[in-house]
């Protein structure tokens, strides 16, 4: 497939332009590679990595070494796609110096050509630094999963007058701190489109309705890999946990009656040279 690798300067393009941004999220190479394969036009090693690959309950104990890891391996498979990788949380909030030093591994150690944080006005300074530093940023809004117990758990947000303003103010202070795109989740659809037509900086939104510049998933949502739960705005677009679960179940049947493995998977000896070999 031919694909041009995303640049800035073509996203806004594509903004400007109407051209819908396409996003989903990879965690290791052999899916980046499929991703990579197909017209998407960014990855996101999201820290969702925590619940959906590594099996915690959150996203809070993902580290930046987890991190890093797995967006090497993404990198090493997507070479025509721009990858996105989460700061994850508490790696940015302690101190201005170590949100660059943090998001700098991302790029310097992951290979990243971006990274994504969480938070409005109270990080706006943090994005503004990371940004003088020479790395691209992508901001957060709405339902961030690092700081959900503070908002109630994994629901929908700014769904009242005041948040909802506050969210709008966060996004104008985000693309005025230098963020080059914005995640939106969970909030209403007419609030994001406000949101999108607002700033010039593209919108990408998961739960956010079809007015945004872009859209994110979650590729194990998406694949129907992550069985704990669906989140209302995903869709599964393959069940591929039933195929395994199929498959598995086909693999165990043949073994236990011997049809597996079957002469094409057997590598053969005439009886003679066994013999020879055995008398040896
Ligand atoms: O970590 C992640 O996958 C994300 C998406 C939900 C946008 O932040």
């Amino acid at each position: 497939m031919d694909k041009k690798k995303l640049t800035i300067q073509l996203l806004s393009e594509m903004k400007r332009q109407g051209r819908k941004i396409k996003m989903i999220t990879a965690y290791d190479y052999p899916m980046a590679v499929l991703v990579d394969q197909s017209p998407v036009d960014m990855i996101l090693v999201g820290d969702s990595l925590g619940m959906v690959v590594l099996g915690y309950d959150s996203t809070v104990p993902v580290t930046m070494e987890e991190m890093i890891h797995h967006t090497r391996a993404v990198v090493r498979a997507a070479k025509n796609t721009f990858v996105v990788a989460d700061l994850p949380f508490m790696s940015y909030q302690v101190s201005v110096e170590e949100a660059i030093r943090n998001a700098g591994r991302l790029l310097k150690d992951g290979g990243a050509d971006a990274v994504k944080l969480e938070g409005g006005s109270s990080v706006a300074e943090t994005v503004r630094a990371i940004a003088v530093a020479g790395i691209p940023v992508m901001g957060h809004l709405g339902l961030t999963p690092q700081t959900a117990t503070m908002l109630g758990g994994l629901k929908a947000q700014a769904r009242d007058a005041a948040a909802a303003r506050a969210l709008v103010s966060d996004a104008g202070q985000l693309e005025e701190a230098g963020a080059f795109s914005l995640v939106l989740e969970a909030i209403p659809a007419q609030l994001a489109e406000v949101v999108t037509k607002e700033l010039s900086i593209p919108t990408i939104g998961i739960g956010a309705g079809p007015h945004c510049d872009g859209q994110v998933l979650v590729l194990h949502d998406a694949l129907g890999l992550f069985q704990r739960f669906v989140p209302k705005f995903a869709k599964q677009y393959a069940n591929l946990g039933q195929s395994v679960a199929e498959a598995l179940s086909s693999y165990c049947e043949e073994v236990a009656e011997s049809s597996f493995p079957a002469p094409e998977h057997c590598f053969n000896m005439k009886k003679e040279e066994l013999d020879k070999l055995l008398e040896g």
